[in-house]
Order: structure tokens, then C-alpha cells, then sequence
């Protein structure tokens, strides 16, 4: 492993806004978060937002930035890549941030029902040939209505053309209302937006800045499950 993961990794262990679970914890206790994020991590009570494949949590720290008043927590299982946010939050004093270190098939044993107000899946990885791994596979759908609220948003924020049309019939199939949609995102969309929804959707991800180098269009989609 290189100096720099494994310094990472250390720092990692120092912030108490990085929660990184174990085995144990997920499939035996019970995580202590779990149903208690705003209590035990924020503390304090205001909507709860998750970034969910987070990498450097680009998204979660610009969003916290827009909206001191709500509660961002970025997921993904790469330590090394949520250093990024955590040590960039704590730099500037967002105390509306929080990363979680955990593979996001264990949705379920962190998060309690109807505890999250909104997800954002920003540049997931589309799956090729493999539909049920995705993150808006019906597997993953079912998963997040458990956790979001009634009324709660998904945003998609994707480069691949598959992973948004595949989106698209997934919303169709399963009757969900959109909210937002656009297949061109920066020539489209923002131009006919409000001023505060223009800022959201110009945060830039790691990703999206090289997808973007490359002349890659982005789409979105701003959906409900209910
Ligand atoms: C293509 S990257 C996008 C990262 C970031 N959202 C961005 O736009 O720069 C996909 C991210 O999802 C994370 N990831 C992939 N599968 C995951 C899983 N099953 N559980 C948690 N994170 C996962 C990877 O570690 C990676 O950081």
C-alpha cells in the first residue's frame, strides 16, 4: 500500500465526523448510528442528505457549503478517497459534514426507516452488463424507500447515457414521479433555473471535471419513490 493511503487512513481514524463500521458492528450489533445520525454525529436535528458513492465527497462539502441548515454525510467504501472531503470539511469548519466508510449494499443496517430526506448518486459507476448491481437497480430502489422519507428526492447526476436511460425506465416501470430531468445538464438545464439550483447543479465532481475534459454531455434526473 502507498505512504499516501496508508497516511490517509491513519488520519482518517482522528476525525470523528469519518464513521468507518466493522463487520461485527453491521451484521451482529447493530450499528450505534443507525436511526441516530443527527443525534450522534450532527447533534443537532435537521434534514439528513447522503451522497452515496461519494469518492472525494465533492458534492457532499459543496452542498453543505450551499445549505448550512441541513446534514450532509458522504458514502463509499474507499477510504482513501473520502480523506479528500473529510479533511477538506474540517479545514473549513463545516460541522454539517459526516462520511461514512461502508460498501452501499449495507444501506439498510445504517440507516433507519424514513431517516434520509434526500440521495444523491453523483457519476456511479454504470455496470456494464451487470443491471442489478446499479444503483438504481430495483434492488437498490426498494432499499431507498425504506430509508427516505415520505416526499424524499433521489438526484442523478451521471455522464453515461446507459446509467440515465436505464434510470429513466426504472422510474417508468415503477411509476415514481421526476421531479427534474435533463439530458444536458450545463446547456439546458441551468440556464432555466433558479439562481439557488444553478448553484447545486454547478457543484463539479472529480469525475465530472474529467468526463467534462473529455467533451462528455451530463444528465440528471431529480426523482421520489412515493
Ligand atoms: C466513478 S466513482 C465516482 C466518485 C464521485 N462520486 C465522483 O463523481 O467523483 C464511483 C465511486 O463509488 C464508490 N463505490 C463503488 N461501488 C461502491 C460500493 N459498493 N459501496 C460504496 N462505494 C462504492 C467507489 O469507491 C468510487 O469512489
Amino acid at each position: 500500500m502507498g505512504k499516501n493511503k496508508i497516511s490517509r487512513f491513519a488520519e482518517n481514524l482522528t476525525f470523528d465526523h469519518v464513521v468507518q463500521p466493522t463487520f461485527t458492528q453491521l451484521v451482529h450489533e447493530g450499528l450505534p448510528q443507525r436511526g441516530r445520525w443527527n443525534e450522534l454525529l450532527f447533534k443537532r436535528d435537521a434534514p439528513l442528505v447522503l451522497e452515496l458513492g461519494c469518492g472525494g465527497g465533492e458534492y457532499t462539502v459543496g452542498l453543505a457549503r450551499l445549505n448550512p441548515d441541513r446534514n450532509y454525510l458522504g458514502v463509499d467504501i474507499k477510504g482513501a478517497r473520502l480523506w479528500r472531503g473529510a479533511r477538506t470539511a474540517k479545514e473549513e469548519g463545516l460541522h454539517n459534514v459526516g462520511f461514512l466508510r461502508t460498501h452501499v449494499d449495507h444501506l439498510l443496517k445504517c440507516f433507519g426507516p424514513q431517516e434520509v430526506d434526500e440521495i444523491w448518486l453523483t457519476f456511479s459507476d454504470p455496470q456494464i452488463g451487470k443491471a442489478r448491481k446499479r444503483l438504481t437497480s430495483p434492488l437498490f430502489l426498494a432499499r431507498y424507500k425504506e430509508v427516505l422519507k415520505p416526499g424524499g428526492f433521489i438526484h442523478l447526476k451521471t455522464d453515461s447515457p446507459l446509467l440515465y436511460e436505464y434510470t429513466l425506465e426504472q422510474i417508468a416501470e415503477h411509476k415514481l414521479p421526476i421531479y427534474e430531468q435533463s439530458n444536458e445538464v450545463y446547456a439546458e438545464l441551468v440556464p432555466r433555473v433558479s439562481p439557488e439550483e444553478q448553484a447545486v447543479l454547478n457543484i463539479k465532481t472529480y469525475y465530472e471535471q474529467m468526463w467534462l475534459e473529455e467533451g462528455r454531455t451530463i444528465h440528471y434526473v431529480r426523482f421520489g419513490m412515493n
